[in-house]
């Protein structure tokens, strides 16, 4: 490759940080649409160049949706309804029901934080790089605290998009079942929070990428893009990460608690499409659904290509291998296969119900290897049991 010869020599954090800026461009790059990569493009700047999700203690981010204040109360939306009563009789405690007197060792080959499986460590050698048990049970520890910690980043922005979508949202039913979500978000806050702080001890940065996302759908004026993003997309992406770091830990407290968030997930999906499906049907113009179609092909693929744990190569690997050859490595990981095996075959059927997998669309979910995901049940069809079964 030319750039690998144009590369020699040079420091390896340097190295990275020239891979780093090529990468992120091209991103930006390969958004199709004008008017998508016009929209995203403010949030690019801010976190892939700039990366303030790094380098302050606090970002303002400017919100400019309109709150929908109603005055006929009109209780219009029965499944809504329905859906906020479960929502009331399901709420749990995250101090009183889950056991925080467990005893937590990341290190302890008994009790595996992650199993070893989950990351091929032997491929490294092709890297000519050999991790002892020691470094790679190090190396699984640092990994789950980074999958972790996005879940607490992430969980803070759900808990800000969820307020913020209770206040544009125009059913009154959508209010209430908000409510419940506000809170559901804020208790997800807190027990990650709690189990880094007190179990893992460690906490990693936000990732750049899913600062982009958040920033994003913080932004944008657009109530069902916000609504979009937040309760498909990124809700998606996390029942995905949510089951897949269940079923491959057996620390209980952990896979206790993932079970319990699970639960709130599916049902904020499940929000998602009911809304969604209503007003795609009836809300919108043409030239908005394609452009709503496009956005959620970037935003998939963006999710599918560019989680990679980044901080932990920069913490652990850097100067043993490149950036390019880290993001082979987990890319072609059991691991990530797995992770997007749980969150596409949700994901797709849900865009599909809420009609943005037309026609036109079917070629470019084909190239990215998404479309044979269409035909599985959407979250309208799913009860939190059903994903309960999925557990392992
Ligand atoms: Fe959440
Ligand atoms: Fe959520």
């Amino acid at each position: 490759m030319i750039l690998d010869k144009m590369l020699e020599g040079v420091p390896s954090h340097a190295r990275n940080k020239v891979e780093e800026t090529l990468d992120n461009v091209s991103v930006m790059m390969q958004v199709k649409n004008p008017k998508v990569a016009r929209s995203m493009a403010p949030s690019a700047v801010r976190g892939l160049f700039l990366k303030q999700g790094k380098r302050s203690e606090s970002v303002k981010m400017q919100a400019n949706h309109q709150t929908h204040f109603d005055l006929t109360y009109a209780m219009d939306f029965p499944e809504m309804q329905e859906l906020y009563r479960r929502a009331v009789e399901n709420q749990w405690d995250g101090n009183k029901d889950l056991d925080w007197s467990t005893h937590v060792d990341p290190m302890n080959p008994e009790i595996p934080i992650i199993n070893p499986d989950f990351m091929p460590f032997d491929g490294l050698g092709d890297y000519g790089i050999k991790l002892n048990k020691k470094e790679q049970a190090t190396a699984n520890y640092s990994l789950v605290t980074w999958m972790l910690s996005q879940f607490m980043h992430g969980e803070q922005g759900a808990l800000y998009a969820s307020a913020q979508v209770t206040e544009s949202v125009g059913w009154m039913d959508g209010k209430f079942y908000g409510a419940t979500q506000v809170m559901d978000e804020g208790r997800h806050l807190e027990v990650f929070l709690r189990y880094l702080d007190t179990k893992l001890e460690k906490t990693y940065q936000i990732n750049d990428n899913l600062f982009v996302i958040i920033d994003d759908l913080m932004t944008d004026s657009r109530w069902d893009i916000k609504f979009l993003g937040m309760q498909i997309m990124v809700e998606g992406l996390a029942l995905g990460a949510f089951s897949t770091l269940h079923n491959n830990t057996q620390e209980p407290l952990l896979r206790n608690l993932l079970k319990y968030v699970i639960q709130d997930e599916a049902r904020h999906v499940h929000y998602g499409v009911l809304a969604l499906k209503e007003h795609f049907s009836t809300g919108i113009t043409d030239a908005e659904r394609r452009e709503r179609e496009d956005w959620a092909f970037e935003v998939a693929l963006l999710m599918r290509n560019r989680f990679m744990g980044h901080e932990v190569y920069e913490e652990q690997f850097e100067g043993l291998m490149t950036r390019r050859q880290w993001n082979k490595f987990i890319l072609e990981s059991p691991a990530m296969q797995r992770f997007r095996q749980q969150m596409f075959k949700r994901l797709i059927p849900n865009l599909d119900y809420i009609g943005l997998l037309s026609p036109r669309m079917q070629r470019h979910y084909e190239q990215a290897g998404l479309w044979s995901f269409k035909d599985g049940k959407n979250a309208s069809q799913l009860t939190e049991n059903d994903l309960l079964i999925d557990l392992q």
